[in-house]
């Protein structure tokens, strides 16, 4: 695991893009996508960038199920906004969390997935230790399907929504597997709540029950953290 500290998110949006652009000049053609606060500035940085992506293939790792495509806190909308607005890519897959047919939606994102394997992949890291929407508990062997989003995660991301209640209970997210499969991994975690999660992420035990250590498994995987997310490292 490759770690770079940097002295902070806008920074270390740099950092991704630079990156990203290195996987481009090797050849890299389907992108892994996340949403949340975290890879903003790394999006924002792509679309400063003179980079064209209009011949790549982009797929993201979850959405809320019971969510329309449109509506304003999706991750369809938000990958939309954020990116794809000023960025389009050649085909961009994002789960459909309006499809109540789990077994039809994440089959289907599961095929997308076989086919178009992942050359870059982006992450950001829930608290928990959540990877895309897998939360502790998550087989490794997992792959696309709809998963529970535990309290801590519905807490986290209720500032988004107007109450607590509104936020989704449910996603399909892309499985620990998939995630893996990517050829090369780049994780993005900033600030003093993400200190004890970099911590067990770089140091703690490999075990389903803190997903993202499965990372240190993986052959290519840079997280890139700022100083307040890295204080609690040895
Ligand atoms: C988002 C996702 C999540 C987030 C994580 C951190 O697509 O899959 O795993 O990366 O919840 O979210 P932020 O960046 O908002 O702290």
């Amino acid at each position: 695991m490759n770690i770079i500290i940097v002295k902070d998110a806008l920074e270390g949006g740099k950092k991704g893009l630079e990156l990203f652009e290195n996987a481009l000049n090797n050849g890299a053609e389907v992108i892994g996508l996340a949403t949340g606060s975290t890879p903003i500035t790394f999006y924002n940085e792509v679309k400063n960038s003179n980079l064209d992506l209009s011949d790549k293939i982009s797929i993201n790792l979850d959405e809320y199920c019971g969510v329309a495509n449109d509506h304003p806190q999706s991750y369809h909308y938000f990958m939309q906004k954020n990116l794809f607005d000023v960025k389009p890519f050649k085909e961009s897959y994002v789960p459909d969390g309006a499809n109540t047919n789990e077994e039809e939606a994440c089959g289907a994102y599961n095929t997308i997935l076989e086919e178009n394997p992942i050359d870059f992949q982006i992450l950001g890291i829930g608290t928990n230790g959540h990877i895309g929407f897998n939360e502790p508990g998550s087989p490794f062997n997992s792959v696309t399907r709809k998963v529970d989003l535990t309290p801590a995660t519905i807490e986290a991301n209720a500032r988004f929504f107007e109450s607590e209640a509104d936020v989704p209970k449910f996603a399909y997210s892309m499985g620990i597997k998939n995630i893996t499969d990517a050829k090369e991994i780049v994780l993005f975690a900033y600030g003093k709540n993400k200190q004890e999660a970099v911590k067990s992420l770089v140091e703690g035990a490999v075990t389903e029950d803190f997903p993202a250590s499965i990372l240190q498994n993986h052959d290519n995987v840079t997280i890139i953290i700022d100083e307040e997310a890295s204080a609690l490292l040895k």
